[in-house]
């Protein structure tokens, strides 16, 4: 009897098991029979764009968060896929900072010449999972046919992403405040802003970049309050940074410190929750949005049940090859080349590794760590192996290029891990290049 394995969710981090696995079956491994559950009607996870809000077509929650005109945020040299690369995609070396559309289009190109499509279900939303007697249990609802299947696997791999169920705090008067307010998830276009005053509460990246988007598709002014501190970028003129908000009344928001704002609109960009409504309490992951997530040893397999998975569940310098890193490491482990140590070891794994980042001085020490914790999967598997130093100096370049100018920071190329070719620069700088389409980024 073949073992059977269920993933759930074809986001980069599920292609990537369905890779890992295909790569093993192309050179001769026996591999299990692979069942991907995704809710949505395609692939890609977060870069496959949804004009929507709220609820999805079928009544669940809407997974999108990503909106339009969205630039990757760090260099896509940091991201590079070891077997199967930019250049092999695209046919000649681009930019480092690819539109959404570029880089969705290179994660379907890899998955498209692998051939698993077939192995995914779509419009299929994971209701349920039980583990009994050494089985899950995975109760799903598919959406076109309105019919639940309840299936029984040796192994289910979650991989349905964390960066989808907002985090949305409140703060006084919103209640009545006379404009909108909106979570980061459900920024979708720029241009609903263009004269208008936006206030942005966080100081992360959905701040910055929706600030910048906001900024560069002529809204009036950008206001960044912060919870903890500045983000502190030499920003425009018609940006400025404010300390905690207090309370809202009508359209004026009150900071903490007596200084008050008119606004027409207040973008909570204050993050996101691990969720996973579908795992009872004895499987569900529980944790921060940190570099060592709790409870998943070597970042992936869950201590409270090593025949479950978690995939991508770390805050991310590094995604898609990390992804990978992953992905191949718990394939190795589901066929038996890897072996799991004991209970405690296990256990003293996430613990061990929570500490070493809580010692992390900086954010160069964080891409580091990262770096060192991607290349210690890839070196346990056959995944190709590249110099991962390169990778992190692109992030290291990437952070001083943002500090000499947030808005020019995408106009600069980096070497890639993978070729050592240099990126060219884009034909026209980000700031002026209000069309994000793949067409309009590839024109020569
Ligand atoms: C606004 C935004 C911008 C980002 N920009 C960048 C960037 O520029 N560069 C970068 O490297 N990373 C970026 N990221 C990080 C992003 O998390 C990763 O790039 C990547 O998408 C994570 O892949 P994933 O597969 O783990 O999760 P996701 O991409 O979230 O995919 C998860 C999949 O699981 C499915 N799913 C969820 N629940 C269920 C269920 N119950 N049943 C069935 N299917 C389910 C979803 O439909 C989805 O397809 C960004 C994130 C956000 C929010
Ligand atoms: N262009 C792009 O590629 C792009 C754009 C946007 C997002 N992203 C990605 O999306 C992911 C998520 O980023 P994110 O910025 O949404 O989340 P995040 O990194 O988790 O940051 C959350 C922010 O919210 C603040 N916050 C939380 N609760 C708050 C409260 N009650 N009041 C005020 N502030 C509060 C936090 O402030 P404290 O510091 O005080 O805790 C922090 O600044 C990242 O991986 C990022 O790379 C990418």
């Amino acid at each position: 009897m073949k073992k059977k394995v269920c993933i759930i969710g074809a986001g980069p981090s599920g292609l990537a098991q369905l890779r890992a696995f295909q790569s093993a079956a192309d050179k001769g491994a026996d591999i299990p029979e692979i069942t991907c559950l995704e809710k949505q009607s395609d692939w890609g996870g977060l870069w496959n764009y949804t004009w929507r809000t709220g609820v999805d077509e079928a009544g669940n929650p809407c997974h999108g968060s990503m909106y339009r005109y969205l630039w990757s945020n760090g260099p896509k040299e940091g991201l590079e896929f070891a077997d199967y690369t930019f250049e092999e995609h695209f046919g000649r070396p681009i930019a480092s900072y690819p539109p959404r559309e570029v880089l969705w289009d290179y994660i379907k190109g890899r998955v498209e010449k692998a051939g698993v499509r077939d192995k995914i279900r779509f419009n299929t939303n994971v209701r349920d999972v039980r583990y009994l007697d050494g089985m899950f249990t995975v109760t799903s609802r598919n959406s076109e046919t309105d019919t639940e299947t309840i299936e029984d696997f040796d192994h289910v791999i979650v991989a349905s992403g964390h960066f989808s169920s907002p985090n949305v705090p409140y703060y006084p008067g919103f209640e009545s405040f006379n404009g909108r307010i909106l979570h980061a998830h459900d920024f979708r276009d720029a241009r609903e802003f263009i004269d208008k005053e936006i206030l942005i509460l966080g100081t992360s990246y959905s701040a910055e970049d929706i600030g910048s988007q906001c900024w560069k598709y002529g809204c009036k002014s950008v206001t960044v309050s912060h919870r903890t501190a500045p983000i502190g970028w030499d920003w425009p003129d018609n940006w400025q940074e404010v300390p905690c908000l207090e309370r809202v009344e009508g359209r004026t928001a009150h900071f903490i410190d007596g200084t008050s704002k008119d606004v027409d609109a207040i973008i909570l960009c204050t993050g996101y929750k691990h969720h996973f409504p579908f795992m009872p309490d004895d499987l569900r992951l529980k944790t921060a949005n940190r570099l060592a997530t709790a409870d998943l040893y070597k970042g992936v397999v869950y201590t409270g049940n090593p025949d479950l998975f978690y995939l991508g569940m770390q805050d991310q310098w590094f995604t898609f090859n990390m992804f990978d890193a992953q992905a191949w490491w718990v394939r190795d482990v589901i066929l038996g080349q890897i072996d799991l140590p004991d209970q405690a070891t296990m256990k003293a794994d996430p613990k061990a590794r929570e500490a070493a980042e809580d010692a992390l001085p900086d954010d160069y020490a964080c891409i580091a760590y990262q770096g060192a914790y991607t290349a210690e999967l890839i070196d346990e598997t056959d995944y190709p192996s590249f110099d991962i130093e390169v990778a992190n100096q692109a992030f290291y370049s990437w952070k001083k290029h943002k500090k000499k100018g947030i808005m020019t920071f995408r106009d600069h190329g980096y070497v890639s891990p993978m070729t050592g070719a240099q990126a060219p620069a884009h034909h026209t700088p980000w700031v002026d290049a209000l069309d994000d389409s793949m067409a309009a980024y590839l024109k020569k």
